[in-house]
């Protein structure tokens, strides 16, 4: 071998050992106690998210220049991330996947660093940011520095929303302002059993309030994805975690000057439901599963539920019409009346925006009797929140259209996307019921004096309400004002819809300039 090639060969030597050592980050021992904790590690789970041969790693040779309290001891090469990009079904996207296995995840200086680069190629590319978090938060012996590059990272999820898509995987610990990270982009998944999120541990907790919990209560996925609302999807584990990635990264677009994709299928837009038309109870109490419904309309009856846990009275997620991606919005009925009540305005809220800010048409399905009444929710801001409902869907510009299928009553009827607010088709199943209230609240207070006068006042007062509700229990004063655009027969809703959402493909409708809204928060 000459001399020329001999020296080649050694560079090249040490470049595969180089990014040996990166690859095997924190070492075999390490992986395996990862692997023994039902974890993947973090080249398993890009491996797995994203096509055959699709990643390519940057900064794989990155590592600290500390040597604060031994850290010149254990210099890790990729300093605990790895950061790339890929395709997820052909798509490009920008990733980091913590490596638990380096110094515990822990982010400081050139971790940092390197989730900033990825995200500002996403910015300027336009492609979303998948984050799969797995860390034991700001690495200690960096002090400060850590500190500051989570600030570098929170200005960026803040300055990135509502431009390209963030995706937030909790695949391990994610605890203190590491937690502002995930909070600030637009999905969160978390893993059940081996991911938690919170501001303080329950350590202190115990020392603070004397509350004795444990991780899992205290922030675990179900925590999360029932009581606080953090996390929008619960996976059983690693691989199912990913899966519903890959699914949401289906629905959505690149960028906010992008359609979401078009995906065909061979579900004709012209098929009808018959059972449709007897699904709403004719009693108006009965409640009915409203998800019968979004199924039946949808493309192959797929429903990509979010948010499936939390406040389970209003129903949010995706769907295809005619291969287009769909909002849905949707009182339910089975639960609690679908009664709008703080935490279903706010989830309804978050979802809209989202859904107007990455140019995914909206669909409402309407049936609700208002909002919730009581001083938990008054003196919780069932003002303030109700307002961010109605808020969003007012400013939301893209195609929206509304069925309703039962109640509209009250300021409800107003906020669930109303013609008023800019809804563009407004259709209503002819056992919709249109009105201020429900018959007997609105019989108790107009003919309150003519109820207590009555020979038979509970005779008298069942009158009215049928009276009332031959009067206001239907469509048909709405659709005489033109505030439904139509009363349809429910068979034919999926065909009506896709119908709708086609014309409405190129709508142009604006906001007046301003620096930013300020929605009631
Ligand atoms: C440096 C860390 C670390 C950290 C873990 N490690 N967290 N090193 N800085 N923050 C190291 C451990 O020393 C250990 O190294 C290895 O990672 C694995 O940790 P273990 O404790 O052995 O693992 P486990 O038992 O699974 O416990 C995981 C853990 C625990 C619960 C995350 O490590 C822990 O409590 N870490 C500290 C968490 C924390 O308080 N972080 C700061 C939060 S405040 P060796 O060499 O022994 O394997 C914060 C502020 C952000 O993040 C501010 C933004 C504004």
């Amino acid at each position: 071998m000459n001399e020329d090639k001999k020296n080649i060969e050694q560079k090249l030597e040490k470049l595969s050992k180089l990014k040996s050592l990166s690859e095997i980050g924190g070492g075999i021992d390490k992986i395996a106690a990862q692997h023994k904790k039902n974890k993947l590690t973090a080249h398993e789970r890009l491996n797995y998210l994203i096509d055959k041969n699709t990643f390519r790693e940057i900064d794989a040779l990155a590592h600290h220049h500390s040597n604060s309290f031994g850290l010149e001891k254990q210099v890790f090469l990729g300093d605990g991330v790895v950061t790339g990009y890929g395709e997820i079904a052909t798509r490009k996207v920008m990733l980091f996947s913590q490596d638990f296995t380096v110094l515990g995840g822990s982010l400081a200086e050139q971790h940092g660093k390197k989730i900033c680069k990825i995200m500002d190629m996403a910015m300027k590319i336009g492609v979303p940011v998948i984050g799969l978090n797995d860390s034991g938060g700001a690495r200690v012996q960096e002090g400060v520095i850590s500190l500051g590059a989570y600030a570098d990272i929170f200005l960026r999820n803040t300055l990135a929303s509502g431009v390209v898509p963030q995706i937030s995987v909790i695949m391990g610990p994610c605890a203190g302002g590491a937690v502002y990270s995930p909070a600030i982009t637009d999905f969160v998944i978390m893993v059940k059993d081996t991911s938690y999120m919170f501001v303080t541990g329950p350590k202190v907790v115990k020392t603070v309030t004397h509350e004795n919990l444990t991780s899992e209560e205290l922030g675990g996925a179900e925590t999360h994805a029932i009581k606080s609302g953090v996390a929008h999807f619960v996976a059983e584990n690693d691989i199912e975690a990913l899966d519903i990635v890959k699914t949401l990264m289906n629905f959505i677009p690149q960028n906010n000057a992008e359609e979401p994709p078009f995906v065909p299928n061979n579900d004709p837009a012209n098929r009808i439901d018959d059972s449709l038309n007897y699904i709403v109870p004719s009693n108006s109490n009965q409640p009915y599963d409203i998800r019968n419904i979004i199924n039946s309309i949808a493309d192959e009856n797929f429903f990509f539920e979010v948010h499936k846990e939390y406040a389970q009275n209003i129903v949010v997620g995706f769907i295809r019409l005619g291969g287009r991606s769909v909002g849905v919005v949707a009182n339910q009925p089975a639960i609690l009346a679908g009664v709008l009540d703080i935490n279903a305005s706010k989830k309804a809220a978050r979802f809209i925006r989202f859904c107007d800010a990455f140019n995914i048409p909206l669909l409402t399905f309407e049936d609700v009797p208002g909002f919730l009444p009581g001083s938990d929710q008054e003196w919780n801001g069932i003002i303030t929140n109700g307002a961010k409902l109605l808020f969003a869907y007012s400013e939301a510009t893209v195609p929206k259209v509304t069925v309703i299928t039962r109640k509209a009553y009250g300021g409800a009827y107003d906020v669930m996307n109303s013609k008023h607010i800019r809804g563009d088709l407004n259709y209503a199943w002819p056992s919709a019921e249109i009105a201020v209230m429900g018959a007997k609240g609105a019989v108790e207070i107009i003919f309150k004096k003519e109820i207590d006068d009555a020979e038979n006042p509970d005779e008298r007062e069942q009158e009215l309400i049928n009276e009332y509700n031959d009067k206001f229990g239907n469509p048909y004063i709405a659709a005489s004002y033109g505030y439904i655009d139509d009363v349809i027969e429910p068979k034919y809703t999926r065909p009506i819809l896709i119908e709708a959402f086609n014309l409405l493909q190129n709508k142009v409708d604006k906001n007046p300039y301003k620096k930013h809204d300020n929605i009631p928060l």
